[in-house]
């Protein structure tokens, strides 16, 4: 990048407003500078276009972060002006940071819990609640899928129909085989009772065909939905299609045909209003507040669930299971190595530094948590309950970094604001998975200007319940492993055999 250059909002702005009028064949003065990009309905050529030419103005690539966040050509070109004096000075990395003036801050997500109102039970309930003889599951590729492919596997005869994104039937069952190998639970003579199904949650009726919609509607007895974009930093117009109206075309899919029941994971995200910090919040709490929820993904959490909890009130048999960071299996320790906790782990060991904060670690074993939500989901008593799948007692991140540090690792709690500093001056380069959070992690958000990490300091968070999921699988033997020494020993392992982590 050229240092010597100046680039001001004013000459982005002209950029920006002179490409869209020529792309749209319009005069300059009939661009809108403060109307979301969005509704210019630019294919994705035309965005690029202009992509590019910024990129050339600017010398540096724009963070697609920065695009989902300032919607505007006059949000955007202040937003991109500061960045370019950040790229060339790093001190004004962190002032650049200012609150995004997004559309999503602005979002009404009460006005978003829009359910079809075709969406009602029609036909009669399946029979089959505890004893389902074929599964609709979403997710299947993911993490917490494979797992509950595994208990549904054996605790059910189910078929067990996956929903895929694939092109075909063969790439769909190849994706669910080489998922279930990545977390080292494939077993061949399972293979027969798996079924592809090829769609996508984003699409009306999940891109199947109406027929094959139809056959599947017929076929399936319950529908466990644990399909998501898990992303923290898009906003919630990006996340929508896949999360809400996914959910509500799984939601068509109960209704068509005779009615299933729907499991739905849903996360303890949805508490993230400021209205619930420091209270208690337990299963059958409502969760009416939403302002002060910032992450595009826990917005989508929220209006999901509220979409779920209409079909309820409309008669759909639901049951709503709410989690909080999922953790590796307890037993082996294999853990989705591209999830937020992970990164962080593996980013603070290469900065050699844990941020002093006062953070408890949310967290369940992934073990846990799939036996958990399978058994409530065969008691038909479980229908119309939320659960919250919390640990039941969690441990603080100081007590991590100290196993860790009795481990013999050399690794610091240094002060919060020390440890973002060392983010903005030494985290330099994409070989540290915290280089591409920087944005995510340095972003201010809220009218406290607070930073995503500010906002789950425990004191602004609330106190999840899960008694009432404890009482429920009290006759199970199922029971959330302790957040101990010999646990974190077992990821830790895990992650340094796979070759994840590094420790000096
Ligand atoms: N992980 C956590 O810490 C956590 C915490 C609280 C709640 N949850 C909830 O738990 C559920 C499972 O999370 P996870 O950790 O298993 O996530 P994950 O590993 O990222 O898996 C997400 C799954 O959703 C699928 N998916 C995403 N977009 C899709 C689309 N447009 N069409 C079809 N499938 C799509 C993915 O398919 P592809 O393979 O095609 O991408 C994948 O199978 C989610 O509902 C999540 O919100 C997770």
């Amino acid at each position: 990048m050229n240092l010597e250059r100046s680039c001001s909002a004013s000459d982005i702005k002209t950029l920006m407003v002179s490409n869209l009028a020529e792309i749209l064949m319009i005069s300059a003065d009939q661009v809108d500078v403060d109307e979301n990009l969005e509704n210019y309905g630019l294919d994705s050529l035309q965005a690029m276009t202009i992509v590019s030419k910024l990129e050339k103005l600017l010398g540096f690539k724009p963070s697609p972060v920065l695009l989902w966040h300032y919607p505007t050509i006059a949000s955007l070109s202040q937003r991109l002006a500061e960045e370019f004096l950040a790229q060339s000075n790093p001190e004004d990395l962190d002032k650049a940071a200012s609150p995004p003036k997004t559309s999503s801050t602005f979002l009404d997500l009460a006005a978003e819990v829009v359910l079809d109102s075709t969406i009602r039970p029609v036909g009669d309930p399946t029979p089959a609640f505890s004893n389902p003889k074929n599964i609709f599951l979403t997710g299947a590729t993911g993490y917490l899928g494979a797992f509950l492919i595994r208990e549904l596997l054996r605790a059910t005869q189910a078929n067990i129909y996956c929903l895929v994104r694939a092109a075909d039937l063969v790439e769909g069952k190849l994706k669910i085989k080489n998922n279930l190998q990545k977390y080292g639970l494939w077993d061949s003579k399972d293979s027969s009772r798996l079924f592809p199904v090829a769609g996508d949650l984003a699409q009306p009726w999940l891109g199947i065909e109406p027929e094959d919609f139809q056959a599947l509607a017929t076929r399936i007895d319950a529908i466990y939905h644990s399909g998501a974009l898990l992303n923290y930093v898009y906003p919630y117009s990006a996340l929508k299609a896949a999360n809400v109206l996914g959910t509500q075309e799984v939601l068509r899919l109960a209704c068509q045909g005779k009615l299933k029941p729907v499991h739905y994971i849903s996360s303890v995200a949805v508490f993230e209003s400021t209205a619930y910090a420091g209270k208690v919040v337990v299963e059958a709490q409502e969760f009416d507040d939403w302002q002060g929820i910032f992450l595009g993904y826990s917005q989508t959490k929220w209006v999901a669930e509220k979409l779920v909890k209409l079909a309820g009130s409309r008669g759909v048999p639901v049951t709503i299971y709410r989690l909080p960071l999922i953790s590796g299996d307890s037993e082996t320790g294999v853990s989705n190595t591209h999830d937020f906790i992970n990164l962080m782990i593996k980013g603070c060991f290469q900065m050699g530094a844990f941020p002093d904060v006062d953070y408890m670690l949310d967290m369940s074993p992934v073990d846990y948590a799939s036996k958990a939500i399978v058994y409530l989901s065969l008691q038909v008593k479980s229908i119309g309950q939320a659960f919250h799948l919390q640990h039941p007692e969690p441990a603080s991140l100081t007590s991590l970094v100290e196993w860790i540090r009795s481990f013999g690792f050399s690794i610091e709690m240094i002060p919060y604001e020390q440890w973002r500093q060392a983010l903005i001056h030494d985290v330099t380069s994409a070989d540290n998975p915290l280089y591409t959070l920087r944005p995510f992690l340095l972003e201010r958000w809220s009218d406290q200007q607070l930073t995503i990490p500010d906002l789950y300091f425990q004191a602004r968070r609330p106190i999840i319940s899960c008694q009432a999921t404890l009482d429920a699988l009290a006759g199970s033997s199922i029971a959330c492993p302790a957040i101990d020494a010999q646990l974190l020993m077992t990821y830790t392992s895990h992650l340094v055999e796979s070759g994840f982590l590094t420790l000096v």
